[in-house]
């Protein structure tokens, strides 16, 4: 630094004690403001919500989806474009309790078309006035739900008779996280897709392929097969291959359809986090199941190239899948039609097959598998790339290092010669998370023991976000997150190791999504499903009501807890985090 000045420290608020509480808790000298809480009208004309759950499917279809989670914000061009913007947001599931007046004992098709209309994402135009942001009427104000009608692109085209189905192609489902790409466009990404299909034919059983996505005949707690004839595996088994895709949505035209990016590969895909190297887009994407893979892709030519040829970035490119050896090197394998395992020999039909059966492909080959892989985020200042492990077992290998990982861990990887283009890596644990009082390899203090790490995001100055699920079924197995309380976010400085906790959410609910303005100044994070039961908080027996475990963040009580957009800003007006 000038004048022999150490740098700044990146890290400058003083951290916030893990609780229980049903609230959000912030560090001193900030404030966190609620937005957009689900059912929350696009327009000031629009369908009011009702607290009771009574609003129709139609109504719902012009209102904020549920359970929020992946997010990006779209800055306006020029001056004022961290004062306004275009929020995007994923809602990746329902809670069938919560989303009807009368619970979900008894399925109807309305229900199922609430349930659809409450899926997928919102655009909305937001706005920072004096008294903190607010959602603003503007054209592009819409929502993309399970009934839109999609397009698909990329090797897997729309006319392919894997896609054929009853019906025309519609709707994305399950939209975890999701991307931004260099050229102004949004991606949500579809993962746990294969709940929604079921059947009660009897004696059907799922194919290989079904199987090898965990299609399964319950498709529990939805039962949209029951009613809906489209959810029904055994009578309209290509609707299933419709999804599992990243999906790109342009929120600059409004009456675009959302586009299937095929090339992609179809997974459960967590997120797609994109950034460039020789001109090219490369886009991580985690594959989130115990012991699936990390995938990248690479486009065929400079992005701006292929886009000057009307051409989808997206479209033309190599998806690879990645293989960690236990001495700290890895390599990307090309899913690539004729090349190693992919051959007409072996099975492979062509690169759409290869695309439409990508777990399989990725087996075929070699892949390394994970403990859950999460959302990926690149390091501005050095290329390097992380990746949230959440938790798992059994995976082994050096890059999974406990057997039984209830805790998660990231890892991180340098592309060779910094050039995320690169074939081959190095990689390295960035750190075990957990608490020392129940696992003696974990090194963290007081201020930033967590569990579950999931969300994953850098900002300008390489802040890297740390974002939490600890979910049910791992607070069920384990006692040992009682000194972790709720879900929460964190910040590590990548260059100290050092990492703090910055915010902790309220009862039952994950922190994710996460976007920031272009001046750092405000950033928005996702609470997602409030209320969903967890035990280790007190004696909620599961399970437990919503509304018992939380309320928040309208604490009525004759209403009903809610995902919401959080907007995290400084007291001072300064940097977050800093
Ligand atoms: Fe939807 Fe893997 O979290
Ligand atoms: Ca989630
Ligand atoms: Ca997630
Ligand atoms: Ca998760």
């Amino acid at each position: 630094a000038k004048h022999g000045r150490p740098p700044k420290p990146l890290l400058g608020f003083k951290a916030v004690a893990p609780n229980t509480a049903d609230a959000i808790t912030v560090p001193e000298g900030y404030t966190a403001k609620v937005l957009i809480p689900w059912g929350t009208p696009l327009r000031s004309n629009g369908p009011a919500w009702r607290k009771d759950a009574s609003n129709t499917a139609a109504e719902q279809a012009q209102q904020i989806g549920m359970h929020h989670d992946g997010m990006s914000f779209f800055p306006d061009r020029g001056f004022f474009g961290s004062n306004r913007g275009l929020l995007v947001l994923n809602h990746e599931y329902v809670d069938t309790v919560l989303l009807y007046a009368d619970g979900d004992a008894v399925i109807t098709q309305e229900k199922v078309d609430k349930a659809l209309a409450a899926h997928g994402v919102s655009v909305v135009a937001i706005e920072k006035r004096h008294s903190g942001w607010r959602l603003v009427d503007s054209r592009y104000n819409r929502r993309v739900t399970g009934k839109t009608p999609v397009l698909f692109s990329g090797p897997v085209s729309g006319a392919h008779p894997a896609l054929a189905a009853n019906g025309p192609a519609q709707g994305t489902l399950n939209n975890c996280s999701n991307g931004h790409t260099p050229w102004g466009t949004y991606v949500a990404c579809e993962e746990n897709w294969n709940g929604y299909f079921g059947t009660t034919q009897v004696g059907w059983t799922p194919t290989p392929e079904q199987a090898r996505y965990g299609v399964s005949a319950a498709a529990l707690p939805y039962r949209w097969h029951t009613v809906d004839k489209r959810f029904d595996v055994a009578e309209n088994p290509n609707e299933l291959n419709r999804f599992g895709w990243v999906v790109e949505i342009d929120p600059r035209d409004p009456h675009s359809p959302p586009v299937k990016r095929t090339a992609l590969g179809r997974i459960k895909h967590e997120g797609a986090t994109f950034t460039e190297s020789r001109g090219r887009v490369v886009v991580y994407t985690g594959d989130d199941q115990n012991g699936e893979y990390i995938y990248k892709f690479v486009s065929s030519a400079p992005w701006r190239l292929l886009r000057a040829q009307r051409k989808s970035p997206l479209d033309h490119g190599t998806l690879y899948v990645g293989k960690f050896n236990d001495d700290g090197t890895g390599t990307w394998i090309p899913l690539v039609h004729g090349q190693g395992a992919l051959t007409v020999a072996n099975g492979w039909a062509d690169q759409a097959d290869v695309l439409i059966r990508t777990r399989r492909a990725a087996d075929a080959v070699g892949a390394t598998k994970l403990d859950r892989p999460e959302w990926v985020a690149v390091n501005p200042k050095n290329k390097d790339v992380y990746v949230t492990l959440t938790n798992g077992s059994g995976n082994g290998g050096a890059v999974n290092p406990r057997a039984a990982n209830p805790y998660g861990h990231i890892i991180k990887w340098r592309e060779a010669h910094g050039d995320n283009t690169s074939t081959s890596f190095e990689w390295d644990i960035f750190v075990l998370a957990g608490d020392p009082a129940y696992d003696a390899t974990v090194t963290l203090g007081a201020d930033a023991i967590f569990g579950s790490p999931d969300g994953l995001a850098f900002d300008d100055d390489g802040r890297m976000w740390i974002e939490t699920d600890i979910s049910n079924s791992v607070q069920n197995k384990v006692g040992s997150y009682d000194h972790i309380g709720n879900n929460q976010m964190l910040v590590a400085d990548p260059n100290t190791g050092e990492i703090r906790r910055f915010l902790v959410g309220p009862r039952g609910a994950e922190i994710t999504g996460w976007t920031i303005t272009p001046d750092q100044r405000t950033i928005f994070v996702n609470v997602q499903h409030p209320g969903e039961a967890t035990p280790f908080w007190g004696a909620a027996p599961t399970p437990a009501t919503p509304t018992a475990v939380s309320n928040w963040p309208d604490f009525d009580p004759t209403g009903r807890p809610r995902s919401a957009t959080v907007v995290i800003t400084k007291n001072d007006g300064g940097i977050i985090g800093s």
